[in-house]
């Protein structure tokens, strides 16, 4: 199997296992790869459930909305993630979650402090809250990249969850730790006032 076909199977794997695991809802959520030296993103399709897509229903597209590849269409959010690969060279990896505890503080535009060492390791520290942007604009990826300041994840307002990585392995283990980090606090602050791992 060739790279672009072996990337295509992995996005499906990884999209199925976030439905499963709760990080996606129904068909919302999206996750994308960027082969940077060829100039392809390959991204999940709009609007396809998780436990029917196929390796042939990723788009290969270049991050100007040329289609290269794929017979639907790609997802909605393909400007913010197009908007993250332009802004940040270290990243070839883009995963957008609707997991519920991170989403949560999102509708509530708060950060999420850095409670535990998941946080400062993987994701570099606190979750800070982009700004919000109509869903589908580029400016939701253009408002994400000052919250992803030296940062792998950030929230993005009333909207979801972004985590970005080097590959598709490392944006899913830190969208994994987003909802963790989120949930933890979230208990925490119902039984007391959790401390921040930067204050210590
Ligand atoms: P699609 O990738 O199916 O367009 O999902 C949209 C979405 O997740 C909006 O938050």
């Amino acid at each position: 199997m060739d790279t672009l076909q072996n990337m295509k199977q992995e996005i499906v794997e990884r999209s199925l296992q976030a439905f499963h695991e709760g990080l996606f809802s129904g068909t919302s959520g999206n996750m994308s790869c960027f082969l940077r030296e060829e100039g392809k993103m390959l991204i999940t399709p709009t609007s396809v459930r998780y436990d029917v897509m196929k390796a042939e229903d990723i788009v290969v597209m270049k991050l100007d909305g040329t289609i290269l590849e794929g017979y639907l269409k790609p997802s909605s959010e393909w400007r913010m993630h197009a908007a993250i690969y332009e802004a940040r060279n270290d990243v070839n990896a883009v995963f957008h979650t609707h997991s519920p505890y991170a989403t949560a503080f999102a509708v509530n535009h708060q950060m999420i402090p850095a409670v535990l060492i998941e946080a400062l390791v993987f994701l570099g520290g606190d979750i800070r809250c982009a700004e919000y942007a109509t869903p589908g604009t580029k400016e939701v990826g253009l408002n994400a990249v000052p919250a992803l300041d030296g940062r792998m994840g950030c929230t993005l307002a009333n909207h979801g969850v972004l985590a970005v990585g080097k590959d598709l392995q490392q944006a899913y283990l830190n969208a994994e730790y987003i909802e963790d980090v989120a949930k933890i606090y979230s208990v925490a602050r119902s039984v007391g006032a959790p401390i921040s791992l930067e204050k210590l």
